[in-house]
């Protein structure tokens, strides 16, 4: 593929033992797919900043960050798995691609922003499945009032009898798991417990609102209520931290992260005066309920198919073109030193582009005897533009082997 002048800025930065990005992952930072108004991952974000209009939306930076900002700065202890290799992408040890939106967090609020938005592409090394893609987007919201004014809570007290009288509107059933003040999930001790009361029902109000704005464009006719289930979570820059779920096809859908903002997080952002809440969503998981979108790969379509279908401020139903035969093929190996499942799927991403639609694990076998490990992967290609024929999928496969074998000390069965 074309190698763009940024990625050529990328790649002009020092290289180490940490940098793993490659540049077919680099060159997705041009799309900005959440940025086009026709494009589904566009209109969800407008839909969102409209109902939540009197947030300042704030355009995203570069997606490449350094290490202390994706992390440090939010208090990610040196241990955190989301700091691995594995899990992330690195152009070197202090330079990476943010794997979430919070990396900006400190940087708004450094700027005196109270209220706001903001949406960006963030990159995770993961698996390879219909809902899974090593970019996808998120949206990072907050607010946060002076706490040093001694009518703070008078004045977010007064905003949640506005919350309270919209969500009278509402069709929404909330099954709240959480405990005020959990001793695993505290409030903060600098807190007063009334403050940090009033705090977490603003955000939770805030966001059940949100989600049924969302979600009312997609309920059923018979008009059962929505349901929503908050839950206790961990971050390690908010506290008490929870996460929002939705009742979607008779399973709970985790839809977003959020939070207390950790006082120390704030003093850190030249804040400390003041205290609120962030929160951070998925996109596109939100998307492929709301327009039906089947396959996450379908964001990142170019067919004239796709993107004719959707149009600026409307929520519409994606009806699907003719889907191509699938073509599978396993590939089945000793391995002689173990690695890590995530550098399989990347090389099966970078041999196969957007042609790989699953890798699956279907067989892990121990023998009795000499205790040599043999494990098969499935891989399903398919494209969902044109027709894939045998013979280049068997190419594509015998692509992926041969990296494979080159890559880890392992032996084709
Ligand atoms: N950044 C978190 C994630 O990606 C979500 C989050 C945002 C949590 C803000 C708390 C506060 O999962």
């Amino acid at each position: 593929p074309k190698i763009s002048l940024s990625i050529r800025c990328y790649r002009d930065l020092p290289r180490d033992g940490f940098t793993n990005a490659p540049d077919s992952i680099l060159a997705l930072t041009e799309r900005q797919l959440h940025q086009q108004p026709n494009h589904p991952l566009g209109i969800l974000r407008s839909l969102i900043q409209n109902t939540l209009s009197h947030y300042k939306h704030l355009s995203a930076p570069s997606p490449i960050v350094s290490t202390y900002k994706n992390f440090d700065e939010l208090e990610f202890p040196a241990d955190h798995p989301g700091r691995s290799l594995s899990d992330s992408y690195y152009l070197n040890e202090k330079t990476m691609l943010r794997t979430h939106t919070s990396a900006h967090e400190c940087d708004v609020f450094r700027q005196g922003t109270d209220k706001w938005l903001l949406t960006a592409d963030v990159y995770r090394r993961d698996e390879i499945d219909s809902s899974h893609y090593p970019v996808f987007h998120q949206m990072e919201g907050a607010c946060v009032w002076d706490d040093t004014h001694k009518d703070a809570h008078t004045a977010i007290a007064s905003e949640l009898q506005e919350l309270e009288s919209a969500l009278k509107h509402t069709n929404i059933v909330t099954t709240d798991e959480t405990i005020n003040n959990n001793p695993n999930n505290p409030y903060q001790p600098t807190h007063r417990s009334l403050v940090a009361e009033l705090i977490v029902k603003h955000l939770k109000m805030t966001l059940n609102l949100l989600v049924y704005d969302l979600f009312k464009h997609v309920q059923n006719t018979d008009n059962q209520p929505l349901q929503v289930r908050w839950i206790e979570a961990y971050f390690p820059w908010t506290g008490p931290s929870y996460e929002l779920e939705v009742m979607w096809e008779g399973k709970w859908l985790e839809l977003l992260g959020c939070g207390v903002m950790q006082q120390r997080t704030l003093e850190r952002a030249d804040v400390g005066h003041k205290s609120g809440w962030a929160f951070g969503l998925g996109l596109e998981r939100i998307a492929m309920v709301l327009f039906g979108i089947p396959d996450i790969r379908l964001f990142w379509s170019q067919d004239s198919r796709f993107s004719s279908q959707f149009e600026a401020g409307k929520i519409s139903k994606f009806v699907p073109y003719s889907k191509y035969p699938p073509c599978i093929k396993d590939v089945s190996f000793w391995v002689h030193t173990p690695f890590h499942e995530n550098d399989l799927y990347e090389i099966v991403r970078e041999c196969s582009q957007d042609l790989v639609e699953s890798v699956e694990c279907i067989d892990n076998f121990t023998h009795p005897k000499t205790n040599k490990n043999s494990l098969c992967y499935r891989i399903n290609y398919r494209s969902m533009d044109k027709n894939l024929t045998n013979e280049e999928a068997n190419d594509l496969h015998a692509s992926v082997v041969d990296r494979l074998t080159k890559t880890f000390d392992i032996e084709i069965r």
